[in-house]
């Protein structure tokens, strides 16, 4: 059956469809309207639901240095009675807070007997994942005090027995790093890692590190391969990180400071993690950030999947949700300053101080960095008053960076409507807006932006997801009607590009046993990861944004949900089509008439869409493709046809001009 035939089947079987007088839709291909921005969908990262330590970063050992407040947390002695109570084989934890103030504490191993071996065991994140074949990097430093102290590593699975083992050389008195490649034998959820010590001396150990070697690019120390391919399939616009309310902190000195996390790993001083006790249905006592990802490598990644990158900085307010700790304003200098300085360290000459270490750290190219956040998600006249003071100052040095600022935790109501007013006067220029909220204000909303100011600052749909059971409810889904919700939304976002430019869903990654948060658009284990409903829907818009704008109307009006059918469309320049995006958030079918205006008169396309009449379903790490979309060929004569638009359904159609 051709394709013709097959949408003329499609029409006659469309009982409920059929009957219906047909929805006249009309497209003009003829009259681009404005441009979409190349940012327009992009991605936020945030630390938290264990994103990058125990996710994104591919560190598999956790505590690796030590330094979390309990210092063994996620370590076991072994064996635990004879290293503990025993005179002869020791493991006492040293802290050499003098000498190395920013990772003070190294494990000293003490063995005096050799006919005893002891050791360490790490548990992982959430146990440690390992896969049949593939090869795993060891190191650690290590300085050797006295005698030849042999160590171990071996790889278990969750019988505790060996799948994989290997010694690592030491012979330096002073620190070194000690190296093994092991290879395991069987692939494993749930696995550990034990360092065994053996013959009699002393040595001092510390960074103990296992990272696979199958990481995004073979970068040594990187990224999990699969997790940042999902990233990279989205082609998105634009990475946003460090958060969220991480870049906020509890109080000031939790507050995320970039500078910590660039040069040398095993400088880089470990903090708690925000999310680590901020809910106490969701407790993650073991929750802290290595900075292992920190600012040189977020830059890294924004440029590996052709993103423009958005940092964004603490303003001088910790979390207003939490302590609402207040920096003076004649003490911001320097958040000033970190921010000047952010630019040099990723745009700066190789001869500046921070371009220099960026160089030194393997980049001498700068990173074309555009934008910068100043806060996150703050509010009321003390964030008018810091970003005001921050952006003054820094704008004499960088007039054309682009700064970002933010409308507080909500889409509405006081705290909104005051920034709305303070904005303006403090001359934004892109402003973050934040929305989660039910599956119906996504559809309600449609229409936000059509009424929005087009003289004051543009938008950034920073942070947005549909809950589908309440804000930060843990029983809440990435299921069919959310994102089917946001891609009624999203349809308002991009007819509306002239004011919106960028939007991203937040957050952005979740294990599936360590979450806090819940929805979130990747979820992942401790061996694969996949693609919600909603990455779906987000990697639909950004793979088919067009390059501006066109009408399209039914009855001479934008749809936003009349008929329950939503739209939007765009000409892609690059590819010379016309791309019509729409949403039927009906149960039934519905008929639609399309009129395209300016189309040869033969002109061929594809139709890529996601149907799904199970408003409750979602896909899971088992069941991973019960939602994903399918694509067919169409053709289309003389600009016009008869569709009939399955129920719950978002449909791209995209045709040759
Ligand atoms: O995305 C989770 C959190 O939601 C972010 O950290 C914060 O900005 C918002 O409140």
């Amino acid at each position: 059956m051709n394709n013709i035939k097959k949408l003329i089947f499609a029409i006659l079987i469309g009982a409920n469809a059929a009957a219906q007088t047909p929805i006249k839709i009309e497209v003009d291909a003829t009259k681009p309207l404005f441009p979409i921005q190349p940012t327009m969908y992009g991605i936020f990262f945030e630390d938290i639901n264990f994103g990058a330590d125990g996710g994104l970063y591919a560190e598999l050992i956790k505590n690796r240095s030590f330094e979390f407040e309990y210092p063994w947390m996620g370590w076991k002695h072994i064996p635990e009675a004879e290293t503990r109570f025993n005179t002869e084989n020791e493991l006492t934890i040293y802290n050499n807070s003098k000498t190395n103030p920013q990772n003070p504490r190294v494990v000293r191993v003490d063995i005096r007997n050799a006919t005893k071996t002891i050791g360490l065991q790490n548990e992982g994140f959430d146990g440690i994942g390992f896969k049949k074949d593939a090869k795993y990097d060891f190191s650690a430093f290590v300085r050797s005090n006295k005698g030849n102290v042999n160590i171990e590593v071996q790889l278990l699975n969750e019988k505790d027995e060996i799948i994989g083992t290997a010694k690592a050389s030491q012979s330096s008195i002073s620190w070194g790093k000690v190296e093994a490649v092991l290879t395991a034998n069987q692939t494993v959820q749930k696995g550990k890692v034990n360092v065994i010590f053996s013959e009699v001396g002393q040595i001092d150990i510390d960074l103990i590190s296992l990272f696979p070697q199958d990481t995004w690019k073979g970068r040594k120390g990187g990224l999990r391969k699969d997790m940042v391919q999902l990233l990279a399939d989205m082609k998105p616009g634009f990475v946003r990180f460090p958060g969220g309310c991480i870049v906020e902190g509890r109080t000031l000195a939790e507050r995320y400071q970039w500078k910590k996390t660039v040069g040398k790993i095993e400088d880089r001083e470990l903090l708690i993690n925000r999310w680590n006790k901020e809910f106490s249905h969701r407790p993650a006592p073991d929750y802290y950030q290595t900075f292992g990802l920190g600012f040189y490598e977020y830059f890294l990644l924004s440029e590996d999947i052709g993103a423009e990158p958005l940092p964004i900085l603490s303003c001088g307010l910790a979390c207003q949700f939490n302590s609402s700790e207040t920096t003076p304003l004649d003490e911001l200098d320097p958040f000033v300053q970190d921010a000047l300085d952010l630019v040099e360290f990723a745009n700066g000459d190789i001869n500046t101080k921070w371009g220099a270490l960026r160089a030194e750290m393997g980049h001498p190219a700068p990173f074309n960095l555009k934008m910068i956040g100043i806060g996150n998600e703050q509010w009321g006249q003390e964030y008018f008053d810091r970003y005001e003071l921050i952006s003054k100052a820094f704008k004499v040095k960088y007039p054309n960076i682009k700064l970002v600022s933010g409308t507080g935790p909500g889409a509405e109501g006081e705290l909104f409507e005051q920034a709305e007013k303070a904005l303006p006067k403090l001359n934004a220029e892109i402003v973050d807006e934040h929305y989660y909220k039910d599956p119906k204000w996504f559809r309600d909303n449609a229409n936000r932006y059509d009424k929005y100011d087009r003289n004051r600052y543009k938008i950034f749909a920073g942070e947005y997801a549909a809950q589908s059971h309440g804000v930060v409810n843990p029983d809440n889904k990435n299921n069919w009607e959310c994102a089917l919700s946001e891609a009624a939304f999203m349809t308002g976002l991009e007819r509306n590009a002239d004011v919106v430019y960028m939007t991203s869903y937040a957050p952005l990654f979740a294990h599936v046993n360590r979450w806090q948060w819940t929805p979130d658009l990747i979820w992942f284990d401790n061996l694969t990861s996949f693609g919600t409903a909603n990455y779906y829907v987000q990697k639909l818009f950004a793979n088919n944004p067009g390059t501006s704008t066109l009408p399209i109307k039914s009855n001479g009006e934008n749809l936003t949900g009349q008929n329950e059918i939503y739209a939007s469309s765009s000409f892609d320049e690059k590819t010379n089509e016309v791309i019509i995006k729409l949403v039927n958030i009906s149960t039934e079918a519905k008929s639609i008439e399309l009129d395209i205006k300016g189309l040869a008169k033969r002109a061929s396309g594809r139709n890529i869409k996601i149907v799904e009449s199970d408003l409750k379903k979602y896909n899971t790490i088992d069941q991973p493709n019960k939602i994903t979309p399918s694509e067919s060929l169409f053709t289309i004569e003389k600009g016009k046809s008869m569709l009939s638009l399955a129920p719950n359904s978002f449909q791209i159609f995209r045709i040759k001009k």
